[in-house]
């Protein structure tokens, strides 16, 4: 059932336009996605949902978009350049190479031998050249996480804003792994965006704050709708931690595959900040000291594909059976949709499309007027839109819809007025 729910969220996610392989028409590059129409939408909320708990809803907390491509001192002080690495391992047999760790009973999964040549420690960074020649000085790296940004603006963000410890810098960016296997859909990929959160607090406080953001964290998810059970804790093992981190849990989801790491969250010690040099004066009592580093970090689009998972359902039975995806309405890529109920009444187009215009400024509407309206309910429950808007022929009498509720199929009228309050209020 689990691998189920897999292979339909994939093809859906494919079908209807929230995810492509990237430049498919050349036969794909693995580990690399587009986004579609609604893919877009999706992340995009994701991400803004983020930002408004993370960043908008705090005083404490500022944001930041770095450059993706650093001076190349910045990884070697961070440790990347010597510790972002896994183990290489290649099967003596079809020669493919593997992640050594993700190896299950040390059994080649393409050839099934069992022979591999010793681990070599492979670093993920990307490297490219910046300026026209290519040799050692211009060797440059793709940033394999965005939180190395936000610790090198640290003196000047605190230079240039009135923040007291503890406070947080909040960045969404690009990040990219050159990972050795990738797979699971969207789960491991090459190019992915991360929603970060550096909190710098006074060393004393940091045991304090990595619980407060533990739960800070969980309740995010539960807020946009995941279901409480499909998420847990998980401490990591001291072999298990990056080279930086001297505490770190995962929060996982039930993936179909099993529990898997949706987001880290890492005491950073005063590592960071120690090896850039950084350090931080409190006005008030004159100490000055280096903070520690409490780092909620989470990856958009394996989080996009867990809320695809986690609100994927298939309710009823034979030409009543319907797929529906029970989206919080903030996440969802379109809020509603509207339909005339018959497409060939120029009159109930006319106030359809009214609607449709007035809704659109507001929020991503839907219009649909093809087929008959049982096919379009089914259409926009596939991509999770919560609620449908049909003008039939009482709407030219009394000025009422229906409103159709995606998740209880409820149908209630509405008067064409009330309609922009009573969708606000629910997204
Ligand atoms: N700054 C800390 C950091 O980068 P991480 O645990 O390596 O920590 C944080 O990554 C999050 O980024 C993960 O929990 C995951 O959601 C996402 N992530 C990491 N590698 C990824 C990959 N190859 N593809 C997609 N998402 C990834």
């Amino acid at each position: 059932m689990a691998s189920d729910r897999f292979e339909k969220v994939v093809s859906l996610a494919k079908r209807r336009g929230f995810v492509y392989p990237s430049s498919e028409i050349y036969g794909g590059l693995s580990g690399f996605w587009d986004f579609g129409p609604l893919g877009t939408e999706l992340k995009n909320n994701i991400k803004s949902a983020w930002w408004e708990t993370v960043v908008w809803s705090r005083e404490d907390v500022v944001g930041l978009d770095s450059a993706i491509i650093y001076n190349p001192k910045v990884w070697e002080a961070s440790g990347h350049t010597e510790n972002f690495a896994d183990p290489l391992v290649e099967c003596k047999g079809c020669h493919q190479r593997f992640r050594e760790d993700t190896l299950e009973k040390k059994q080649c999964p393409n050839c099934g031998g069992k022979e591999f040549t010793k681990p070599k420690m492979f670093n993920l960074m990307f490297k490219t050249y910046v300026g026209p020649v290519e040799d050692e000085e211009g060797l440059a790296y793709l940033r394999p996480e965005t939180a190395q940004g936000i610790f090198i603006n640290f003196q000047n963000i605190v230079n240039t804003n009135r923040l007291k410890m503890p406070f947080g810098i909040a960045q969404i960016g690009k990040a990219f792994r050159n990972e050795i296997t990738t797979g699971n859909f969207i789960f491991r990929s090459r190019e992915f965006e991360q929603a970060e959160l550096e909190w710098f607090c006074h060393p004393k406080e940091a045991d304090k704050w990595f619980k407060f953001w533990q739960k800070e964290r969980i309740s995010w998810y539960e807020a946009l709708g995941m279901k409480r059970k499909s998420l847990r804790f998980r401490e990591h093992e001291v072999t298990e931690r990056a080279h930086y981190a001297v505490t770190a849990f995962d929060i996982e989801y039930n993936f179909p595959w099993g529990w898997g790491e949706l987001e880290g969250i890492a005491n950073r010690s005063d590592f960071d900040l120690k090896v850039h040099n950084l350090s931080y004066k409190d006005e008030e009592t004159g100490e000055e000291f280096v903070p520690y580093v409490v780092e909620p970090s989470v990856g958009i689009e394996r989080s996009a594909f867990a809320f695809l998972l986690d609100s994927y359902d298939e309710e009823g039975e034979g030409s009543k059976k319907r797929v529906v995806l029970k989206l919080h309405p903030r996440l969802a890529p379109y809020k509603v949709a509207v339909f005339p109920l018959v497409a060939n009444k120029p009159n109930l187009v006319k106030k359809a499309r009214g609607i449709y215009d007035s809704l659109k400024g507001e929020f991503p509407v839907a219009w649909d007027d093809r087929g008959n309206i049982g096919k379009r309910y089914f259409a926009q429950d596939e991509i999770g839109t919560p609620w449908c808007v049909t003008v039939d022929y009482d709407t030219l009498e009394d000025g009422t819809v229906t409103v159709r509720d995606r998740d209880t199929t409820k149908q209630d009228r509405i008067v064409i007025d009330d309609l922009l309050p009573y969708f606000s209020s629910k997204i």
